[in-house]
């Protein structure tokens, strides 16, 4: 695609942010527009290297807002929307799952029907392997495997994935979902399980690892993630559904010692191992055991495999956060220590 508008709801978020970089990048003679709330999560820091390029624009709102969406889509005209923009974190989830409905699955209602009236070219619905639920030791999830969302998060996910598909079954709406892994790398927000980790390290905290930190994941390079989301974009199949997974699956306690060993070597900090503590797990039963996925669909039809290996993308996410001790700083809010309160009873 030579030329191309799009519209990147949550762009100032965690993949959001990756991605906007990546395709300013890659597509030089692409427009974006981000459209965020700049909730807890959002952060125009996130995207202070783009601020002044002609082909990047901010509009602060709402996806859940129809009035400002569609004023949206009438003044721009977009040719295509990504949207990135939801509550993201199982834990918060539990707490109140009210916003989670009122984003994830509104939210998503509203931008298809602007999708729908302005007849857009593409929409690409970023969601999750959460939706799939939860493995046992064995197996891996397909495009076809049943959805048994468990949490508030995944089942408002999982409720967007079917507008989606109604949309595209009833109004023919050009959607392509995405379901990948769990992501990391630079800008994630430190309530995540790799961010977290590093920050309370480098603080001297306490390094809080749910239940016996047995749980598994598959973990993938948020880079790896965009260039995957941008081979769907110009080359996916209208009305299907890609994995992307890491092909990397770690047990968290696994993680959390990498890091530890990782951060080791890496400062003055020595035995950060001692400072693990096996916390009862706030998700309860309703904490999912392993996620893993079969990609080899977008393997196979696009291209694609995941670059990065786990180690390495460690690597370079820990020295990033190192470099970055000020974003980390300026992104801490009172509410998120509110929150560190409530999950973790300190
Ligand atoms: P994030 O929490 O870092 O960012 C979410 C962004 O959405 C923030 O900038 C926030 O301000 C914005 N936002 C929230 N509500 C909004 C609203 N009503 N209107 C406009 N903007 C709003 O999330 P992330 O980790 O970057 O995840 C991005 C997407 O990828 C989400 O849809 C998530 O479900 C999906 N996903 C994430 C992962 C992961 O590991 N992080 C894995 C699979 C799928
Ligand atoms: P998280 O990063 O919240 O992603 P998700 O729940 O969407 O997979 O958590 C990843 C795993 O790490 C999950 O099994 C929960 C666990 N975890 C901890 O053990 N301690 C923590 O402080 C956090 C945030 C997560």
């Amino acid at each position: 695609m030579a030329k191309l508008k799009l519209l990147v709801t949550g762009g100032a978020g965690f993949i959001g942010s990756n991605f906007i970089r990546y395709i300013l990048k890659e597509h030089p003679e692409w427009q974006v527009v981000n459209l965020d709330k700049l909730t807890y999560a959002g952060n125009l820091s996130n995207l202070k290297d783009v601020e002044g390029t002609l082909r990047y624009k901010f509009i602060k709102g709402d996806i859940a807002n129809h009035e400002l969406v569609d004023k949206s889509f009438k003044e721009e005209e977009f040719d295509a929307v990504v949207n990135f923009a939801a509550e993201s974190h199982v834990d918060r989830s539990i707490l109140d799952a009210s916003p989670f409905i009122e984003t994830n699955v509104k939210g998503t209602q509203v931008l298809l029907e602007a999708t729908r009236k302005y007849k857009l070219g593409r929409f690409i619905q970023i969601s999750t392997d959460e939706v799939y639920g939860s493995l046992s030791e064995t197996g891996k999830f397909t495009e076809e495997s049943i959805l048994q969302p468990n949490s508030p998060y995944a089942a408002s996910k999982a409720a967007a994935d079917m507008l989606c598909r109604a949309y595209y079954k009833t109004y023919e709406v050009p959607v392509i979902i995405t379901r990948s892994s769990n992501n990391y790398g630079p800008y994630q927000f430190p309530e995540k399980l790799i961010p977290l980790m590093i920050r309370n390290a480098l603080n001297g905290r306490e390094l809080p690892v749910y239940g016996e930190g047995q749980n598994v994941r598959d973990w993938l390079f948020v880079e790896d993630n965009c260039w995957a989301i941008d081979l769907v974009l110009q080359k996916g199949q209208v009305g299907e559904i890609y994995n992307i997974g890491g092909n990397s699956e770690k047990k968290n306690i696994e993680v959390v010692e990498l890091i530890c060993s990782i951060l080791e070597r890496k400062t003055e900090n020595r035995a950060l191992r001692t400072k693990i503590r096996f916390i009862k797990d706030p998700r309860g039963v309703a904490h999912d055991f392993r996620y893993a996925l079969d990609y080899s669909k977008i393997r196979k039809e696009l291209g694609w495999n995941p670059q990065q290996k786990f180690e390495k993308g460690l690597e370079r996410t820990i020295q990033w956060y190192l470099e970055n001790q000020e974003w980390v700083k300026k992104v801490i809010t009172g509410e998120y220590q509110e929150y560190y309160r409530k999950i973790y009873r300190v």
